[in-house]
């Protein structure tokens, strides 16, 4: 029994670390497609905004916009911004969402895409 608890609070600890990192490399994936996806293209890095874009981030952004409501502009597209139904799955999307929702964005770690003629 002298064990018991120095044990389990390892194993507390290890999965709360296993937690974190499957967090981190959800928000990894995240940034990756941001980038690869294209909207870094338009909504610039990290979703500062740009030209193309509207910013993606700050607290009007996070109030107006619910998890529902990214989802069906990305599968809808805007009035500019074109439909991404046929390239990102439900899981991309949930990625891009976490994406969205971080405070702290990691920088993607993937090449800015060649430029093709989006717009
Ligand atoms: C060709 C440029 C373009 C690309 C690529 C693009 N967007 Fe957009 N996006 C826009 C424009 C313009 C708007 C605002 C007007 C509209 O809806 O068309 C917008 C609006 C949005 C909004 C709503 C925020 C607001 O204030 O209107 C979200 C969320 C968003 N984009 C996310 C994304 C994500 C995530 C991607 C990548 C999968 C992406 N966009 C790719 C141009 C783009």
């Amino acid at each position: 029994m002298k064990f018991a608890l120095p044990l389990s609070l390892c194993i507390l600890l290890f999965s709360f670390n296993a937690h974190a990192n499957d967090k981190k490399a959800g928000l990894q994936a995240g940034a990756n497609l941001y980038r690869s996806a294209g909207c870094e293209h338009c909504h610039g890095e990290g979703g500062i905004g740009a030209k193309k874009g509207p910013p993606l981030i700050g607290r009007t952004f996070q109030k107006q916009w619910s998890d529902e409501k990214i989802k069906n502009q990305l599968i809808l597209g805007g009035k500019k911004m074109p439909a991404f139904s046929d390239d990102l799955s439900d899981d991309d999307i949930a990625k891009l969402i976490v994406y969205l929702r971080a405070k702290h964005r990691p920088a993607p770690t993937v090449p800015v895409p060649a430029e093709k003629n989006r717009d």
